[in-house]
């Protein structure tokens, strides 16, 4: 459903996404890892159309997206939704405007202007937000909220779109280990629940193997891996990282220990 063919991304002299082809058969949840400057963030930027690529191709079903301008672009737009480690939220805003941003795509000039939304999408906007466990906070400004609260509002304005695809951009990087669970939950529970494809840039190698059901390593701006999560060894890690980086049994299980403390301070506090 989704073809990623020989893309390339070049800024200047840097080749920052080299040559990457995969595809993507069903909805699944990807999660695409690699040290800082691997090409994450060009990646998934080239893959929305945010930013072009120099060569190589993106198709959609039977719709090749590389090249698509005007209404056409603006449709794969929405039917592959980003959201990013800063939320990108409008802060002094309420979180159901916020959310109905999402729609600003469908919207006329005259209705945006006014900010009118019809009473359905409300509707929408609040169920949305009761789905992801934050309807409660619909009326507040958006600055007023934790920020694993804010990615789960951002998730729900990628929701109003209806989107096919998420990419999220290290969706969890300013999050403390207890919201970034809930972040990462949702995220799952969308890809399940939904059937819309997830591909998330993620920092850490626990994310990945736990969250996802395909792993792509990326370094230099290379594929270096695409495979299950079972399938990522210490050398497959190794490859993608560098032979500089630990990734003992000591190393990774801390970060797991911290993410259980953190899950169930959650239920004490509930
Ligand atoms: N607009 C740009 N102009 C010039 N070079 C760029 C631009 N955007 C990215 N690069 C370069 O391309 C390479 C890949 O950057 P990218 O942001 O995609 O990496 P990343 O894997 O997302 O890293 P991080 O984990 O730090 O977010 C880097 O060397 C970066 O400096
Ligand atoms: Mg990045």
């Amino acid at each position: 459903m989704l073809k990623i063919d020989a893309l390339t991304k070049s800024f200047g002299q840097k080749v920052a996404v080299d040559n990457v082809t995969f595809d993507v058969d069903k909805p699944m949840m990807i999660g695409i890892i690699g040290r800082s400057g691997a090409g994450k963030s060009t990646l998934l930027r080239i893959m929305n159309r945010m930013d072009n690529a120099t060569s190589g191709s993106i198709t959609f079903g039977n719709v090749d997206v590389t090249g698509a301008t005007g209404a056409v672009k603006r449709q794969w737009q929405s039917r592959c939704a980003m959201i990013f480690q800063q939320f990108n939220l409008v802060p002094r805003m309420d979180v159901v405007s916020n959310v109905l941003h999402g729609t600003l795509n469908r919207r006329s000039t005259l209705a945006t202007m006014f900010n009118l939304y019809p009473q359905d999408e409300i509707h929408k906007a609040i169920e949305i937000l009761g789905r992801l466990g934050i309807a409660e906070h619909a009326p507040k400004r958006a600055d007023a909220l934790s920020g694993g609260q804010q990615q789960r509002v951002a998730i729900a304005r990628a929701l109003m779109q209806d989107p096919e695809i998420i990419l999220a951009d290290e969706p969890i990087a300013s999050l403390d280990p207890m919201n970034a669970q809930v972040v990462m939950d949702a995220l799952r529970r969308i890809h399940e629940e939904d059937g819309r494809m997830v591909i998330a840039n993620l920092h850490t190698l626990d994310t990945a193997r736990r969250y996802c059901d395909r792993v792509i390593g990326m370094r230099d701006g290379q594929v270096v891996f695409d495979g299950a999560p079972e399938l990522l060894t210490t050398d497959a890690a190794r490859d993608i990282y560098g032979a500089g980086a630990d990734f003992s049994e000591e190393a990774t299980s801390t970060q797991i220990e911290t993410l259980d403390q953190a899950g169930s301070l959650e239920l004490l506090s509930a």
